[in-house]
């Protein structure tokens, strides 16, 4: 299945490259991956970052502007197989900008799952329990198990890489659709949570970040990963 991109050939985490996400998707074969679940640093973050919600965090990172949306929804379509989802992580500005884009690049929308953090964060007005994922297909590909609800609860990760995502998190969307041994890859990876719950369970993963931290904290995490079933 991977034999034209080569990522068939490496032990599942090796491929990790840092490099930008879209010009890294470019190097992948079309139709050659199972499984996205990714979590952009969209551009609606530093607006967060201004007004303090995140400032208490030391490393940070350059955003991802959405008038980039097009292009990298394009090669997330044209890298996927014929009949696969894609999971982005998301807020409730960007969600809304994100939809049409991803849209118009040939994915279906089915909804927004709700990542309940279990406790409230920082902030004002109704102040934030949850995060969005936006949950696209292309072409029709059935959920594993259909007695999933759409909100995920999980507590939030504390003292970690910024923005870093529960695992289990992810293990809910890598065990909904994909299959063992299918590939799964991360073009914005960070700390390596998607790779981590695509490694346990029996899943392959290939991922990128431009921060040289990130490509590092991943490669050691998911040679610490273990095989949970
Ligand atoms: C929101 S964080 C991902 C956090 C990750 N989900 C986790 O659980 O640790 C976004 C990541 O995208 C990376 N990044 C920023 N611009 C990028 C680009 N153009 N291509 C690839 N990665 C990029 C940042 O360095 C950061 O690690």
């Amino acid at each position: 299945m991977n034999q034209q991109s080569g990522l068939f050939n490496h032990k599942p985490f090796e491929r990790l490259a840092q490099l930008d996400a879209v010009e890294w998707l470019r190097t992948i074969g079309d139709g050659t991956v199972d499984l996205v679940v990714t979590d952009p640093p969209y551009e609606s973050l530093e607006k967060h970052r201004a007004v303090g919600t995140t400032t208490r965090l030391k490393h940070w990172f350059e955003i991802f502007p959405n008038s980039r949306f097009p292009g990298l929804f394009a090669e997330i379509f044209r890298v996927l197989a014929k009949n696969s989802h894609f999971y982005m992580f998301c807020d409730q500005e960007t969600m809304f900008v994100a939809k049409p884009m991803a849209e118009a690049a040939g994915f279906r929308f089915w909804k927004p799952i709700v990542w309940d953090k279990k406790t409230i964060g920082l902030g004002y007005h109704y102040r934030a329990r949850c995060e969005f994922i936006l949950f696209f297909e292309k072409g029709k590909r059935r959920l594993n198990d259909l007695g999933i609800a759409d909100v995920i609860e999980v507590p939030r990760v504390r003292n970690s890489y910024p923005t870093e995502k529960p695992a289990a998190v992810s293990s809910v969307l890598v065990g909904q659709s994909s299959a063992i041994g299918d590939l799964v890859i991360d073009p914005f990876m960070g700390s390596g949570s998607v790779g981590d719950a695509a490694l346990s369970l029996a899943r392959r993963f290939a991922g990128t970040d431009t921060s040289a931290k990130a490509v590092e904290l991943t490669r050691k995490r998911l040679g610490a990963t273990e095989l949970i079933r």
